[in-house]
């Protein structure tokens, strides 16, 4: 019997789900969700993350059209964060991949706390319509241009089982110790 491990226990239980139940989460849960997304690190601690929460179906239709390909498989979601980081300052803008990354990690990690499915959706570098997704998505929800969005996080019931990792499914050999 391994170590007492609960991070491990839940981090092997998110998948990535991509297909949604008709079930409504309650606000709260996702500001629990919010919640641990705040406790992030951030490089220098600017706390440059920000997010849209958004759960308008037609809003949700709306985003998903701005990403050309792979941008539908958000429209069962019943919550789609919107994930953007301040990019304006030189200093912070620096690192926004990565704050903007950690955040949306956590989020993936609190998700399959309350058992519900979630995936990341890429944007950054993704064409929608007539521009980049990130301007056609900012122009949607009012987001100032001194943000780019990352990425998103949808969310919903799992409507697809998949199976949790166990260390057997582990790619063990990629950790090295004292030397590669
Ligand atoms: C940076 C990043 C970008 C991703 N982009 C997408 C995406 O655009 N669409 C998607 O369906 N999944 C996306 N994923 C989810 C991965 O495909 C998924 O994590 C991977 O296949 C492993 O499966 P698992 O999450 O079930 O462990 C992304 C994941 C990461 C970390």
């Amino acid at each position: 019997m391994g170590m007492n491990n609960d991070l491990y226990e839940l981090a092997r239980k998110r998948r990535s789900v991509r297909r949604y139940g008709a079930t409504r989460i309650d606000d709260e849960v996702i500001q629990e969700i919010l919640k641990v997304a705040l406790t992030a690190p951030t490089s220098f601690g600017h706390k440059p993350v920000e997010f849209v929460v958004v759960r308008n179906k037609e809003m949700t239709r709306k985003i998903g059209a701005c990403k050309q390909m792979g941008g539908s498989q958000i429209y069962g979601a019943d919550a789609v964060i919107v994930v953007m980081v301040k990019t304006d300052d030189k200093r912070q803008a620096e690192f926004w991949i990565e704050d903007g990354a950690i955040a949306s990690a956590y989020i993936l990690l609190a998700v399959e706390q309350y058992g519900l499915g979630a995936c990341w959706v890429h944007i950054r570098n993704r064409m929608g319509q007539r521009g980049t997704s990130d301007q056609e998505i900012r122009a949607l929800l009012g987001v100032p241009d001194s943000y780019t969005v990352l990425n998103l996080v949808a969310i919903g019931e799992k409507g697809e089982t998949k199976r949790a990792y166990t260390d057997a499914d582990l790619p063990t050999g990629n950790v090295h110790y004292e030397r590669f």
